[in-house]
């Protein structure tokens, strides 16, 4: 990176800190969204059926959060196209989980079960760019 978009960088970095309420938010998609992940893979090879409820509890949890951070980066400049896909994504994570277990029952079941997992992954991968996008918003609000 050359050193004078470095030190607009670190400029913008000073002007507009991270707040802690996003880097909480951050925090817990990753913790709710990897428990999720390993929940799911346990329920999935037919152990511990009874740990459905805390993963579907733990959804609600991480889709929770990812609106909040979505919200939080939208205020620090964050396109709103962007926010409202990842606002829209986490209502197919809620809605898909809650009907889960009802879609295609039986042997081609397997398919719910990869786009569900697929989908949630995205859905972590959406609480990463939204923040990720940050630096880069705010370094387009301090130039105007
Ligand atoms: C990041 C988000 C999520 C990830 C990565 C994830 C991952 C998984 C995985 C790998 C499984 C096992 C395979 C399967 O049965 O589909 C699973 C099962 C399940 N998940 Fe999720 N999940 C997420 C969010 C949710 C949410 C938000 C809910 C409900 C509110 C939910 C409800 C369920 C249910 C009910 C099952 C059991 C389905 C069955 O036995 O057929 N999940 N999840």
């Amino acid at each position: 990176m050359p050193s004078a978009s470095l030190d607009t960088l670190l400029t913008v970095r000073r002007k507009f800190p991270m707040s802690t309420a996003i880097v909480t938010l951050r925090m817990l998609v990753r913790l709710t969204g990897t428990l999720l992940v390993i929940l799911g893979i346990i329920v999935w090879a037919g152990h511990a059926r009874g740990l459905i409820p805390v993963h579907m509890l733990l959804g609600l949890a991480f889709v929770l959060s990812l609106w909040a951070l979505a919200l939080l980066v939208a205020r620090a400049g964050v396109s709103s196209g962007f926010v409202a896909l990842v606002i829209v994504w986490g209502l197919v994570v809620l809605a898909l989980g809650m009907a889960q277990t009802r879609l295609v029952p039986g042997h081609a079941h397997w398919v719910i079960q990869v786009i569900h997992l697929v989908i949630g992954i995205m859905a972590i991968g959406f609480g990463e760019q939204l923040v990720g996008r940050m630096p880069r918003a705010e370094a387009g609000a301090a130039r105007a």
